[in-house]
């Protein structure tokens, strides 16, 4: 009998596993003595993992092989168990990199649904940072928080809030805001009081029309700048020897980003007495640097 190792090259009780079977498809366990994985290529018992290799293939009774590796956060986002509808792992990356969420920093988010924005957003924050999760419906809280829990090994940066976010947030000094709410419009003053000068607030919605709504209430509002709006079309590709070409299928929409970042209100300054608009308004801007000039500059 192998001895059991204890190094993260291999699995332990209670690790998170990934089978995958030779038509690709993908099962998640989480590992525990004495446990049995039945599925249609018959029996795996869990000891068989425990204390072998992560990346290894191990054999059911029915000697069907399967390979067994730690599931990424992605792969856990897609075999997670769902309540409200998932951010998908393409967005999840985004929302991440364009909110600029970093280690230690506060962040607020708007609708805790299943669990799969605040994991991301918990591992992005890390141990020095913390995550407020604002949710109107507290009846999704147990399966949120069982998901979050077999992912983030360590939650208590995590608070949640049950509470409506278009209300108002009661903490300050917030540094980024993530909202996937159905009326992130409605929440924008809120998040004008709280957030730092240069944080960052980015919504995710599922329609064009939502994103229009949102876009003129951050606008209107004034103290946001840099308003943008994105969406992520992700195409895997099929690459074997004969064939090289893009998988049939894809996820063709999800939704939409948008960000914007708190600064304080656009100067209008005077105008002038003839009428004319104020003197900024009026500054010729310099001429634009060519692309050659700017990479000769950079290459000096
Ligand atoms: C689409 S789900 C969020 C899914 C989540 N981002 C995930 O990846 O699992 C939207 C959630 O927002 C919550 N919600 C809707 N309006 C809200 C509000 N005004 N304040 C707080 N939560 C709200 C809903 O109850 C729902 O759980």
């Amino acid at each position: 009998m192998n001895q059991i190792q204890t190094d993260k090259n291999c699995f332990q009780p209670g690790d998170l596993a990934l089978l995958i079977d030779r038509k690709a498809r993908r099962y998640m366990i989480t590992l525990a003595e004495g446990e049995t994985y039945h599925c249609h290529l018959g029996r795996l018992s869990h000891d068989d993992m425990i204390g072998g290799s992560v990346g290894g293939w191990y054999r059911t009774d029915k000697s069907h092989i399967l390979l067994a590796v730690r599931p990424s956060l992605g792969d856990f986002v897609r075999q997670m168990p769902r309540g409200p509808q998932i951010i998908y792992p393409k967005d999840l990356g985004n929302i991440v990199n364009f909110a600029d969420i970093f280690p230690g920093a506060t962040v607020v988010e708007g609708g805790l649904g299943s669990g799969a924005l605040t994991s991301a957003l918990l591992r992005a924050v890390g141990n020095t940072g913390k995550v407020i999760t604002y949710e109107i419906d507290e009846a999704v809280l147990p399966k949120a928080m069982r998901n979050i829990e077999r992912i983030i090994p360590d939650t208590s940066n995590l608070e949640v809030k049950v509470s409506d976010i278009y209300q108002g947030i009661d903490e300050q000094g917030v540094d980024r805001v993530v909202l996937d709410v159905p009326e992130p419009w409605q929440a924008v003053p809120g998040i004008g009081d709280v957030l730092v000068m240069g944080g960052i607030m980015l919504s995710f919605v599922p329609t064009i029309l939502q994103v229009q709504r949102l876009v003129l209430a951050l606008g209107e509002d004034g103290r946001f700048q840099m308003i943008e709006s994105l969406e992520t079309l992700l195409r895997t590709w099929h690459v074997t020897e004969r064939s090289v070409r893009p998988d049939h299928r894809m996820i063709a929409h999800s939704g939409f980003l948008t960000t914007a970042v708190r600064c304080e209100p656009k100067p209008t300054g005077r105008a002038q007495k003839d009428g004319r608009p104020p003197e900024a308004d009026l500054a010729e801007d310099p001429p634009e640097e060519s692309e050659e000039a700017a990479d000769d500059r950079r290459d000096e």
